[in-house]
């Protein structure tokens, strides 16, 4: 009992140190040639040139965007220009510009009978007096007559209600407008400031030139259509329901290059896709209205429910320059990732290979006290130690992480 406590003590107070086996084996010696030369080739490969981990890196671009729409559409007998297409005016990086208008003309505060069909009444208390969010008012708890046959409920509001189920036109035109963008970048970790148009863009091409993805890379001038067919949508199904694109500008830079390649890369999505597929809200709209005065002072006002295509342009971009700090990092991650290799052939040289209780017997030595004074060898660890040598013994040394399966 004492002695088994004992020898439990005198198996924790033991130290392992590394001793070096080497083993004269092809197989193994092949395996763990490959093993490291894949690691290398990993490290140089993917994580040295393709994720070139010997730079650091700013994801935090600074930008701005300018923009400015240009184009004459017709609609309902007006010839539309900018100042009234695009919304908001300032030339932002989200912008609208409205392709379809339902126009409510002269309203005025006051009462007046619904205009919807799940207004429709007989009876004044089907108008419960309620308030609701739909609708052109507030509903007085009144049933009225429409017309000569149909009654609805009365509200109070702008007089009379917005019909936005009727079928207007869409300003198709806008297909061919042009959008010129203007962007402003900087990466402040690196002090280093571009723009879009790059240099040898001339004022001729300014004028000319137009995006396109393969001979025009860096025409900052787009033409709308273009847009919605690179976001491949269909640009008259677009500009009737309305829907948000977006243009996005990637700067990816590596600034060990000149700064002649730093460029930007443009790419477009459509932004609400979801809104595409469901079959509540379709599409993207909005209400705004214009408001006027007679001369005695009463005012009155044109509501207007606009349907258009937004653009949002969204820049995005990441610079990385060769810096000390990550490149050291990273080659000592490589030279201490290279001995993973020696796990993989330990458990491949101690179970699976032939005569694998040999090497496990010349790999894993217990040494006593007493092997180092030989007149003291009573000690039964010793002796035990020794007529083992050279047969199979399930051994392990768990600080070192080589693990025998013991099969
Ligand atoms: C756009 O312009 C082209 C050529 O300038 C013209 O053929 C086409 O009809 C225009 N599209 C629309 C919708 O007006």
């Amino acid at each position: 009992m004492l002695s088994s406590s004992m020898n439990c003590v005198a198996d924790f107070f033991t130290y392992e140190t590394t001793k070096s086996v080497v083993v004269k084996s092809w197989t193994i010696g092949v395996i763990n040639r490959a093993v490291q030369l894949l690691i290398i080739s990993y490290f140089i490969g993917w994580v040295f040139l393709h994720e070139k981990a010997y730079q650091m890196r700013d994801t935090s671009i600074e930008s701005s965007v300018v923009t400015k729409v240009k184009g004459f559409g017709k609609y309902s007998n007006h010839v539309m220009d900018t100042a009234d297409y695009v919304t908001p005016p300032q030339g932002t990086s989200v912008f609208v510009i409205i392709t379809k208008l339902i126009v409510t003309e002269n309203q005025v505060q006051g009462l007046c009978p619904e205009n919807e069909e799940r207004y429709r009444c007989e009876l004044d208390n089907e108008c419960k007096k309620t308030v609701t969010t739909t609708g052109g008012g507030i509903l007085t708890g009144l049933c009225v007559n429409y017309n000569a046959t149909i009654r609805t409920c009365q509200i109070q509001g702008w007089c009379p209600a917005e019909v936005d189920t009727q079928h207007v036109p869409v300003m198709l035109e806008a297909e061919n407008f042009t959008l010129f963008i203007k962007n402003s970048i900087r990466f402040p970790l690196f002090n280093f400031e571009k723009g879009n148009l790059l240099p040898n863009l001339t004022t001729d091409d300014i004028k000319t030139c137009r995006f396109d993805p393969e001979k025009q890379p860096f025409c900052p001038i787009l033409r709308l259509g273009d847009i919605v067919k690179l976001a491949k949508q269909d640009f008259a199904k677009l500009a009737k329901t309305g829907g948000i694109i977006g243009i996005k500008i990637g700067w990816v830079c590596d600034l060990d290059h000149s700064w002649d390649h730093c460029v930007p890369k443009y790419s477009f999505t459509r932004l609400d896709s979801v809104s595409e597929k469901n079959n509540v809200s379709r599409g993207y709209n909005f209400r705004y209205a214009k408001y006027y005065k007679h001369e005695n002072g009463t005012e009155y006002r044109t509501l207007m429910k606009a349907y258009g295509i937004r653009f949002d342009v969204l820049v995005y971009g990441n610079a990385g320059k060769f810096n000390i700090i990550p490149t050291l990092i990273n080659t000592v991650a490589a030279f201490t990732s290279v001995g993973v290799g020696t796990v993989l052939c330990d458990i491949i040289l101690l179970n699976f290979l032939k005569g694998a209780d040999q090497y496990k017997a010349k790999k894993f030595e217990e040494v006593t006290d007493q092997v180092l004074h030989p007149a003291s060898s009573s000690n039964p660890m010793y002796r035990s130690s020794q007529t083992l040598a050279g047969r199979c013994e399930e051994k392990q040394s768990t600080d070192s992480g080589a693990y025998s399966i013991g099969l």
